[in-house]
């Protein structure tokens, strides 16, 4: 089995006026290529925290997060960032799309930043979260759900081995909702990337290979389904 990503006794402690708030207390996790795990949670429970320091956003009190054979918990915040080109792509909903720019140009803005844009890979993204027709469309003119659509493309544009959502649907109607995951996992599976999804929507993380419960600084998976 490759592992894409993993964590070992995943610690993360805040300082607060009130005292220490140990959020994250040793959370184990693999995930590997292609799988979908689904993370519940109560609120308040640590899943954004986790997601953060999954993608190297935050780093942790202890404990380690790996990217493949990467030790994401050693690098510096710029290193972490040139390090996830490539490797983790996040779809996260402060992440927003850039104003100015159409559905492509969104999309392939990780290029752009590189100074080499694929075309054809954009054009490919749009058709798989099933936004082919609104290519040249600016984000004011599209959807709650199609935004996360164009956000879903994005964030796999430069071939992650992994996708990090943060309760990508938290905010739509069940049709919208549908179709981001259905968009997310079947962009994901074309690239055979894992997907990690933070969701309370008991029937998004039906979806998934696994799932898992943030409780109480822990994680408690699911036992596998008997298939
Ligand atoms: N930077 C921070 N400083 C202090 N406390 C924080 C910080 N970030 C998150 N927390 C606290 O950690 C807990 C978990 O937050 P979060 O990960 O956002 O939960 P969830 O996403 O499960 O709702 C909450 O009590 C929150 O207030
Ligand atoms: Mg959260």
């Amino acid at each position: 089995m490759s592992v894409v990503l993993g964590t070992r006794g995943l610690t993360r402690r805040f300082a607060t006026p009130a005292g220490p708030l140990d959020v994250l207390n040793g959370v184990d996790l693999e995930v590997a290529a292609g799988e979908v795990v689904a993370i519940s949670g109560p609120s308040g429970s640590g899943k954004s925290t986790l997601l953060h320091l999954l993608a190297g956003l935050d780093r942790p009190t202890a404990g380690e997060v790996r990217w493949g054979d990467v030790a994401v918990h050693d690098l510096a915040p710029d290193a972490a960032a040139r390090a996830r080109n490539g490797r983790v792509g996040l779809v996260f909903q402060h992440h927003h799309l850039l104003a100015d720019l159409s559905a492509h140009e969104n999309v392939t803005l990780p290029g752009r930043v590189q100074g080499r844009v694929d075309a054809v890979r954009g054009d490919a993204l749009l058709e798989a979260v099933g936004l082919a027709g609104r290519r040249d469309a600016r984000p004011r003119t599209l959807s709650g759900g199609e935004r996360l659509r164009v956000a879903v493309a994005r964030a796999l544009y430069a071939r992650p081995a992994v996708v990090l959502a943060d309760e990508p649907t938290g905010s739509l109607d069940r049709a919208s909702a549908d179709a981001v995951v259905d968009a997310l996992l079947a962009a994901a599976a074309a690239d055979a990337a894992a997907v990690v999804l933070v969701t309370h929507d008991a029937l998004v993380a039906a979806r998934a290979d696994r799932r898992a419960h943030l409780d109480g600084g822990r994680l408690w998976e699911d036992a596998p389904a008997a298939s």
